[in-house]
C-alpha cells in the first residue's frame, strides 16, 4: 500500500509531481487549525509543511511512529521542533538556495521604496491630495554610493551584496563566521556589529531566526545607528524588537524601515501600522511564480528521496 503523505496548505502543482506513488492529502490554502492538523497528520510517513505550521514534538506524535520525513517549503525552519525531529529519528529538509536572488530582490525593493518613500508617495497619489511636483516634495537619500551592512551573509545576503555592487554601494557585512571567499568576490569588507552599526546607511538582515539572533536589532543598536539610516528585515520578525523599531522610527532615530517579516504575523505592531516612514510587506520574500515553483518541487523531491529510502538534497542537520 502507498505510504500517506500530508501536504499541509495548498502548493503549486509543480510540488506535487514528486509525489505521485504516494496517498496524498492537500489541506486548504489557508492556514489549517492545530485540531484539524493533528488530525490529518496522523498515519502520515512524510509531511510537506510551510513555515506556518508549528512542526512540534506534539505534531510529529501525532503523526505516530511511522512518520520518517518533514519537508519545509521554506528556507527558515524556526517553525520545526529540530531537537524533537531527532529524537523520533525524523529526516527534516528545508529549500536553501532556490530562492536567494528572488528574496534578495524583495530585499532591495523595500530598501529603495524605505529610502525613497514610494509608500508615502503612493498613498498621496491614490488619495488624490498630489497637486504637483514640488521641489522638496518626498525627498529620501539617495541609495547609490552608499554603505550597505549585510547582517547574515550566507545565500541571500551575498545576492543582496550582487544587487548593491550594480548600484555602487560600498559592502559591509556582519556574520558569526568570515566568509573571506565571498569577501573577494564581492568586494565585501567584516566588521563587527557595533561598527557596523554606527557606520553604515542602510542594514538589511539576513540571519536565521535562532536563540542567539531574536531581538539582534533593538533599542541599543538603534541608538547607534545614523539618524539618516534604513533598516529592511527579510529574515524573521523576532530578529528584530518591533516594538524598539516602531519607537525609533516615531522619534526619527532612523529614517525608514521596510519589513517583509514581523513578531507575530500576520499582526503588525499597532503603532508601526501609522507610521508614514516604514514599507510594510506581507511576507512575500520568495514570491515570484519561478521561485514558488522551485520551493516546492525542492521540497517534494526530498520528501520523496527518503521516503524511497535515499538522501535528501538538503537536510537540515540543526
Ligand atoms: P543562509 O544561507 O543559511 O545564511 C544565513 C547566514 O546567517 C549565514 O551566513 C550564517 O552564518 C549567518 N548567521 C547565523 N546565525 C548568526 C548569528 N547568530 N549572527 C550572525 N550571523 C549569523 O540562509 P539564507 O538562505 O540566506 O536565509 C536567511 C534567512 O532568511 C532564513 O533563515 C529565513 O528565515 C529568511 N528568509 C525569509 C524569506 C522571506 O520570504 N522574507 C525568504 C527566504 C528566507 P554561518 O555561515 O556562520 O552559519
Ligand atoms: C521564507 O520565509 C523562507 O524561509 O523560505
Amino acid at each position: 500500500m502507498a505510504e500517506r503523505v500530508l501536504v499541509t496548505r495548498e502548493i503549486p502543482e509543480e510540488g506535487l509531481r514528486p509525489l505521485k506513488d504516494f496517498e496524498v492529502t492537500v489541506l486548504s490554502e489557508k492556514i489549517p487549525e492545530r485540531g484539524e492538523l493533528l488530525e490529518a497528520v496522523k498515519g502520515a510517513a512524510g509531511v510537506l509543511s510551510t513555515l506556518t505550521e508549528n512542526v512540534d514534538a506534539e505534531f510529529m506524535d501525532a503523526a505516530g511512529d511511522g512518520l520518517k520525513v518533514v519537508a519545509n517549503m521554506a528556507v527558515g525552519y524556526d517553525n520545526v521542533d529540530i531537537d524533537a525531529a531527532q529524537e523520533r529519528g525524523v529526516v527534516v529538509t528545508n529549500t536553501p538556495g532556490v530562492l536567494d536572488e528572488t528574496t534578495a530582490d524583495t530585499a532591495f525593493m523595500l530598501l529603495l521604496a524605505a529610502a525613497r518613500r514610494l509608500g508615502e508617495g503612493e498613498r498621496i497619489v491614490r488619495a488624490g491630495r498630489w497637486e504637483a511636483w514640488g521641489p522638496k516634495m518626498l525627498t529620501g537619500p539617495d541609495v547609490w554610493g552608499k554603505r550597505l551592512g549585510i547582517l547574515g551573509f550566507g545565500g541571500i545576503g551575498q545576492a543582496v551584496a550582487r544587487r548593491a555592487r550594480g548600484f555602487g554601494m560600498e559592502i559591509l557585512y556582519y556574520n558569526r563566521s568570515r566568509k573571506e571567499e565571498a569577501e573577494r568576490a564581492l568586494g565585501a569588507q567584516y566588521l563587527d556589529l557595533d561598527e557596523l552599526l554606527r557606520t553604515c546607511d542602510f542594514f538589511s538582515i539576513h540571519t536565521p531566526l535562532t536563540e542567539e539572533t531574536k531581538h539582534l536589532i533593538g533599542a541599543p543598536e538603534f541608538e547607534k545607528m545614523k539618524t539618516e539610516a534604513v533598516l529592511v528585515n527579510t529574515s524573521r520578525g523576532p530578529v528584530v524588537d518591533e516594538a524598539a523599531l516602531a519607537d525609533a522610527l516615531a522619534e526619527g532615530r532612523i529614517f525608514a524601515a521596510g519589513l517583509d517579516v514581523y513578531e507575530e504575523e500576520p499582526k503588525v505592531h499597532p503603532k508601526l501600522l501609522e507610521l508614514e516612514n516604514v514599507v510594510l510587506a506581507p511576507h512575500i520574500g520568495s514570491a515570484s511564480i519561478e521561485t514558488r515553483d522551485k520551493m516546492a518541487v525542492t521540497a517534494g523531491e526530498d520528501l520523496r528521496a527518503v521516503l524511497r529510502g535515499e538522501r535528501p538534497k538538503n537536510p537540515v542537520e540543526g
